[in-house]
């Protein structure tokens, strides 16, 4: 992206990417420049520390953070920064992203991380969440929101009316 990055995502690994994605994807459709990369809680954490602590005067407004396991990278994210953290627990281990789940949501009183739903609607939901926080400064990105907002019912009524004939002619 040619803009600077306004929101930036990183996740644990790069075996993060594929549900990141999702992320990049939502903000992407709202013209919402981003930056991404990997950086782990505990196998890289002075890197971790060092673009966390520097992020807010490269101009990122929010930060996304996605990863699985023992997931402690939102955390230590949070701890480093006053930006608003959005996390994605990813199901990258046996336990499916149960782990990460609980590892990311239950923090500390005074640490707060906006933890999203396992995988990619988790990582789709950060990116839309992402664009709701630059949308209290700023009324184009609040007018992108209410057409997508409309655009999901009209889907939903494309649904519905497909249903309806699939109940005229199946049952
Ligand atoms: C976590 O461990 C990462 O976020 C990833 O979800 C998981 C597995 O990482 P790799 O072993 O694939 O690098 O820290």
């Amino acid at each position: 992206m040619q803009d600077k990055p306004l929101v930036g995502i990183l996740m644990g690994s790069d075996s993060d990417f594929e549900i990141m994605a999702e992320a990049g994807r939502a903000l992407k459709s709202f013209g919402v420049p981003f930056e991404m990369t990997v950086s782990s809680a505990h196998r890289s954490p002075e890197r971790t520390a060092s673009y966390t602590r520097q992020a807010r005067e490269r101009g990122i407004k929010t930060l996304i953070i996605g990863a699985g396991a023992a997931a402690h990278l939102a955390g230590v994210v949070a701890a480093e920064t006053t930006l608003p953290v959005i996390a994605v627990p990813i199901d990258s281990s046996a336990l499916q992203g149960l782990d990460a789940l609980l590892a990311t949501v239950q923090m500390p009183a005074g640490i707060p991380v906006a933890t999203m739903a396992i995988g990619k609607a988790g990582a789709r939901n950060a990116g839309i969440f992402a664009v709701q926080l630059l949308a209290s400064e700023n009324v184009a990105l609040q007018q992108k929101l209410e057409e997508f907002k409309k655009d999901l019912a009209a889907g939903v009524v494309k649904k519905a009316e497909a249903l309806q004939a699939r109940v005229a002619a199946e049952i």
